[in-house]
């Protein structure tokens, strides 16, 4: 499996817009498709914020996650964002998550932060298994969210 940067991989810009549509419509209830596409095809710097990346392997597209300055209305002063994670259903179980968030945490680490924040559906329990700590939780687009944050100062 490799990590790359979208920019390298645009074609695949269609299929996981899709799937953040549809993951996280309940959140941003009023992003379209088209604007979760157009601000994909926007991320094409390796370095500023917002950064995405892509998990591939002969296969195809496996997963994907971001790294954004902010990503809720809400805890502006929380920054960086670990964000939309995403695994296709067909892959998931195999790490891929795993290995997507590692690189995102190295990238945040080399510009500098100590600390990453994520939020994700409380009852869910995926981060607390890679190292995450929750520090509140709050009902956001319907839903109960925990605000997990991380230690990222020394790598793991
Ligand atoms: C959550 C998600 C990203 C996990 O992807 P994945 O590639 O299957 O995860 P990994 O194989 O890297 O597993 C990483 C760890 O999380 C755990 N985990 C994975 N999915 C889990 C789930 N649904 N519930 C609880 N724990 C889970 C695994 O057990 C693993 O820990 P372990 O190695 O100690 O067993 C994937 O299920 C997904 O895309 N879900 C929909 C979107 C989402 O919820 N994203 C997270 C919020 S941003």
């Amino acid at each position: 499996m490799q990590i790359s940067h979208i920019k390298y991989f645009q074609n695949w810009i269609p299929i996981i817009g899709k799937w953040m549509y549809e993951e996280w419509s309940y959140a941003f209830p009023l992003r379209t498709l088209q604007d979760i596409q157009k601000n994909l095809f926007g991320r094409m710097n390796e370095n500023e914020m917002p950064i995405t990346l892509v998990a591939h392997d002969e296969r195809g597209v496996l997963g994907t996650a971001s790294l954004k300055a902010s990503d809720m209305e809400t805890l502006t002063e929380l920054t960086p964002w670990l964000s939309s994670v995403y695994v296709h259903p067909d892959h998931r179980g195999e790490g891929v998550a795993q290995a997507l968030v590692s690189e995102i945490e190295k990238i945040a680490r080399r510009q500098g932060h100590g600390k990453l924040y994520v939020f994700n559906p409380i009852t869910q329990g995926v981060f607390e298994k890679l190292g995450w700590s929750v520090l509140q939780t709050l009902r956001y687009g319907g839903k109960e969210l925990g605000i997990l944050v991380k230690d990222i100062s020394a790598p793991a």
